[in-house]
């Protein structure tokens, strides 16, 4: 194969004068006063390439009548053009179709509704934005581990069949294996805490299921769970470790991706200004801040999307939410000494109606209180057998939080959906494509 350009390379104008090769798709095409503008996309970069009459005509036709998204090889010179994307193009001389498209793309550039591109999704994941939400994914993923590995965190990995409930069974997956139940993993944290005695302060990268019944624009079925765990911490320490780490991934991200930012309603100096420490409030400030009659919920209820939202619009960038009832929170987090009915537990909520981005608080590490809220939770502790011995080897306060990736996405680039977070959404009514 002929040794191509990558096409992002042009555009520090070190070809500029020089003929060069691309290969790429043919993202547009125009044609107008016997000039063709073709827009060719390799995968990082994307460059207009005009071809003009005169050159020879068998090439000329060819891409006169070519379908968009046909791979195309093309050879010219690169010349500086301000009135070209990114200032610059290539003047192609020669050059062939590679794969013709064999029909016409079927997304066009009118408006679709979100049914017709989900159902198109292997070909709409082409679309700028779209293009730029992997971008923008990547850059956090690798902000996060930078943060984590250079902080102490060991980065491990823990099964995603599991065979008990960490966040309550409404929303497990349960799947068939072979002539027992398991189940699709909620979240690492149960093998985290096994793991924090083996290797000190962990984190994890991988996807969580829940089976969510219902319809909304933050709930994935499966979706990306960023989650740390570490021993001798407590719920001030991992509040820390969460704003430290947030604000580090925020800080990368206007860094590396000012254009892809650029693309959604997204001002980059609301990420920015995002520096620790973060306000916090507790569950019972929260419930005065929502209003007097609490849009539905009383002392004690778990704060749904619609009292997030109205919460967040008190405040200008994330901000935590700690001590939430009992009752809300699943049977590992410990109460709170100081007041047992409310639990060391923090969510952090990103703003502008977003809401809850990342769960998560302190364990409880005694053996008899474990077993105390597992029976208060109808749970049978003989199905958490290997759990609760970690209580009786050399326990420890620890405690640890989970992000959703997508969650984060949703906020950054202020999405309507949490669908287009990701490349191939699972939703309640979609495993296809
Ligand atoms: O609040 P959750 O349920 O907490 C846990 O799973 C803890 N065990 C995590 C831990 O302490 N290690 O989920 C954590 C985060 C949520 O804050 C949210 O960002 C995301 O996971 N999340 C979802 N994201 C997309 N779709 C869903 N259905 C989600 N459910 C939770
Ligand atoms: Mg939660």
């Amino acid at each position: 194969m002929e040794n191509a350009v990558a096409i992002r390379d042009i555009f520090s104008g070190a070809a500029d004068g020089k003929k060069v090769l691309v290969r790429g798709w043919l993202q547009n095409k125009r044609s107008s006063g016997g000039i063709i503008f073709l827009l060719v996309r390799d995968g990082p970069g994307v460059i207009q390439c005009t071809i003009r009459k005169g050159v020879e005509q068998g090439f000329f036709d060819q891409f006169l009548s070519a379908k968009i998204e046909s791979t195309v090889t093309l050879e010219g010179v690169v010349k500086p053009d301000p009135r070209a994307p990114g200032g610059r193009e290539i003047q192609a001389s020669s050059g062939k179709i590679d794969y013709p498209a064999l029909e016409e793309f079927p997304i066009a550039k009118q408006a679709h509704g979100p049914e017709f591109l989900l159902d198109q999704r292997h070909l709409y994941v082409r679309d700028e934005k779209m293009r730029a939400i992997l971008k923008i994914r990547a850059a956090i993923l690798s902000a996060v581990r930078l943060w984590f590995d250079s902080h102490g965190y060991l980065e491990v990995q823990v099964p995603i069949l599991t065979s008990a409930a960490v966040e309550g069974g409404s929303t497990l997956f349960e799947v068939k294996y072979f002539d027992e139940k398991a189940y699709l993993t909620q979240s690492w944290q149960l093998y985290a805490e096994a793991l924090i005695a083996s290797v000190g302060p962990i984190y994890t990268v991988a996807p969580s299921f829940r089976a969510e019944k219902s319809r909304t624009r933050r709930h994935l079925t499966e979706y990306w769970h960023i989650e740390a765990e570490a021993p001798w911490c407590d719920l001030d320490c991992i509040i820390k470790v969460e704003e430290l780490m947030l604000s580090h991934v925020l800080e990368q991200l206007v860094k590396n991706c000012p254009v892809e930012l650029g693309l959604f309603e997204r001002n980059v100096e609301d990420l920015a200004r995002v520096k620790p420490p973060f306000p916090r409030i507790t569950y019972d400030e929260a419930l005065e801040k929502i209003g007097p009659e609490k849009a539905g919920i009383k002392w004690g209820d778990d704060l749904g999307y619609e009292q997030e939202k109205l919460l967040t619009v008190h405040f200008d960038r994330p901000f935590f939410v700690t001590g939430y009832p009992k009752k809300t929170k699943a049977f590992y987090h410990k109460p709170d000494p100081a007041r047992p009915d409310v639990t060391l537990s923090v969510d952090m909520l990103a703003p502008e109606g977003y809401g809850e981005i990342t769960g998560g608080g302190q364990r409880i590490e005694e053996y008899d209180a474990l077993v105390t809220r597992m029976r208060e939770e109808g749970l049978d502790p003989k199905s958490y057998e290997w759990y609760l011995d970690l209580r009786k080897y050399g326990s420890v306060p620890h405690s640890g939080f989970g992000m959703g990736l997508e969650r984060l996405v949703s906020w950054v680039c202020r999405l309507d959906h949490i669908r287009d977070a990701i490349a191939f959404p699972r939703l309640i009514n979609r495993v296809y494509p």
